[in-house]
């Protein structure tokens, strides 16, 4: 969020730089079953993000220590492959992606029903293979359909969208250089059945009103967004 103000990224049409009118969210694929040996994936491209999802489990949680006795734990590692961006990113963990992981776990325990598993472990992996500003969005998302898919009982899916600001001009689902020179980021988890919110960050400054149409934006593209999530998870379009 660099909120170069100078950079401009709408043209005089009202178009973005990508051809997107402000409230159109980038083209989605997303395919599950990616990975055979896992018990659930999901492979979502959404714009030139591309996220793959396995999860294991569940599974008899160790080291012991980490059970709970009254129910399961998820164990979300979010993951940037080095050549997902155009300078190589330094394999292994670092700040930013256990910060994106635990946050991907709050919002992944909010709809899993843990109780069913005590002592358990669900183990989701996230493999960002190419990034586009988002993903911690589209890997929650991903990581919801990939749930879904290995048959673990939630009370929701999870869509997670990311609007926000440039040039003064509120937009849904920030790309690259909107995230890069905007002057906000909204990133939202939203059940799409109640509207409710298990995921919410928020970088750079809106207004009450502004604060409200990026969260419109984010709520409108959830229900886009969830539209191909049940699709996908009824074995249908392949989009
Ligand atoms: O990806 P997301 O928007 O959730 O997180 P971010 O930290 O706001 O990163 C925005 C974008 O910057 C990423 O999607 C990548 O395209 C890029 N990035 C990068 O190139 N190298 C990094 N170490 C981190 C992010």
């Amino acid at each position: 969020m660099g909120g170069y103000g100078d950079v401009q990224m709408i043209d005089e049409n009202g178009l973005r730089m990508d051809g997107r009118k402000p409230g159109d969210v980038r083209p989605i694929t997303i395919e599950t079953g990616v990975v055979p040996v896992a018990d659930g994936s999901c492979r979502m491209v959404w714009g030139t993000n591309e996220a793959i999802v396995a999860v294991y489990g569940p599974m008899e949680a160790h080291p012991r220590k980490i059970q709970k006795q009254d129910r399961a734990v998820i164990d979300v590692a979010y993951n940037m492959a080095p050549f997902s961006t155009t300078d190589r990113i330094r394999p292994g963990f670092n700040r930013r992606s256990r910060e994106i992981s635990k946050v991907t776990q709050d919002a992944l325990e909010s709809v899993v029903l843990l109780e069913l598993y005590p002592r358990s472990k669900i183990r989701v992996s996230i493999e960002i293979i190419s990034a586009e500003a988002g993903t911690r969005c589209v890997g929650l998302t991903a990581a919801s359909v990939a749930l879904a898919d290995a048959g673990i009982p939630m009370t929701d899916l999870v869509v997670s969208v990311a609007s926000g600001k440039v040039n003064d001009v509120v937009v849904c689902d920030l790309n690259k250089e909107e995230d890069n020179y905007g002057e906000a980021d909204l990133p939202m988890g939203i059940l799409p059945n109640t509207g409710e919110l298990v995921f919410l960050q928020m970088d750079g400054d809106l207004s009450p009103e502004e604060f409200k149409q990026a969260w419109d934006y984010n709520v409108e593209a959830a229900l886009q967004v969830h539209k191909l999530m049940v699709e996908a998870l009824k074995g249908g379009a392949k989009q």
